[in-house]
């Protein structure tokens, strides 16, 4: 069948097999039905952060494991068990709903609940790890389920356990999170106090910080139904204090945010600096309003944006010394 709904890039390539499981029986019989023909599985959630270069000669299981459940709650908080099929987005839109707080500023990110922990998603100052309670994974060689806690996913900057040492050994399942009763605002992000004064809220709630948003990231970030996108195409490199610090001679407007590694420089800024910015190569090119954001505008290919994206790794290499490494997977 053609993945080309099932990837935000739009990327017209196929999966010789294709199974979507909504319970974790079928999911089950999906991998066994895999290993005994010594299959290939690419697992799917919203497909919002894959690049295919090719055609997927194996099983392409496509996660729809549905459900929100509160699970335990004390005086301030809320736990909620939301399966990992979830579109982000309906949870956010539902934890507002119910006036639960903590997820408000990660609204509209694209893709699926069983995502998030994955790469520790972040936006507007938020990340997912600090409303993360646990997860549950099967275990891809025991058919076992198996609960993380934070510590076990090792969560970091846009990384997790399941990126590096566990890649493709464990299907998360359900997410817990834990949301508190009593709000506590997270604003300190410029952009989202402007769109607040603009908007002339005085009074703050999560509806209002949600809604801002959502305004900031349409206003920057293309809607993959109309722009295929996978969002930030590379994560923001951190550099030593020293690099910095000698980069500011040089480019005395570069920003930098320091963090325990060093000073953490925002991608977007280097790929703009370096002339990229609103650039189109035929079917592919760097978003004009966010230079972070790589598109195909409709017929691109996966190689294509491959190439781009390396051309750029070059250029921001020889320009500030910087490597830059890719938020995407390649598959
Ligand atoms: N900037 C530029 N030119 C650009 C883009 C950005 O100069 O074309 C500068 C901005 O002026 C600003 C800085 O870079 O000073 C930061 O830009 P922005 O606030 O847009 O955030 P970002 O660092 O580019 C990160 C996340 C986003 C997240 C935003 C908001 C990563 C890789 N990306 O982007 O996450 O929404 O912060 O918190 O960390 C994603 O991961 O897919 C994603 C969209």
């Amino acid at each position: 069948i053609s993945l080309k709904s099932l990837n935000t890039f739009g990327f017209d390539q196929k999966a010789r097999f294709f199974t979507a499981i909504g319970t974790v029986e079928d999911l089950k019989k999906a991998l066994t039905w895999a290993s005994e023909r010594a299959t290939e599985v690419l697992i799917l959630g919203g497909g919002s952060n894959l690049l295919l270069r090719g055609d997927f000669e194996g099983l392409v299981i496509k996660i729809e494991l549905k459900g929100i459940q509160p699970v335990g709650e004390d005086q301030d908080h809320i736990w909620v068990k939301v399966g990992a099929g979830e579109v982000w987005q309906d949870w956010v839109s539902h934890a507002i709903a119910q006036n639960w707080a903590g997820v408000e500023n990660l609204s509209l990110i694209p893709g699926t609940v069983g995502a998030s922990p994955m790469q520790n998603i972040g936006a507007y100052g938020v990340e997912i790890k600090e409303i993360f309670e646990s997860l549950e994974a099967l275990n891809r060689n025991t058919l076992e389920m198996e609960t993380f806690d934070a510590a076990a996913c090792s969560f970091g900057y846009r990384e997790s356990v399941f990126k590096n040492v566990l890649k493709d050994q464990y299907i998360i399942c359900s997410v817990t999170f834990r949301l508190k009763k009593h709000p506590e605002f997270h604003i300190e992000y410029g952009a989202i106090q402007d769109v607040l004064k603009a908007k002339g809220v005085t009074e703050l709630s999560i509806a209002a910080i949600s809604q801002a948003v959502i305004e900031i990231r349409q206003s920057k970030l293309p809607d993959p139904k109309e722009i295929g996108n996978a969002g930030s195409f590379f994560k923001n490199p951190t550099i030593s204090n020293e690099e910095f610090e000698s980069l500011k001679q040089q480019y005395p407007q570069i920003p930098g945010y320091p963090n325990e590694s060093g000073v953490k420089v925002p991608a977007g800024w280097l790929i703009e600096q370096a002339g990229w910015k609103g650039q189109r190569t035929g079917e592919v090119g760097v978003h004009g309003k966010q230079a972070l954001v790589l598109v195909n505008y409709g017929k691109g290919k996966g190689t294509e944006i491959e190439a781009l994206s390396q051309k750029i790794r070059q250029s921001i290499r020889e320009k500030f010394g910087i490597e830059l490494h890719p938020e995407v997977n390649f598959i």
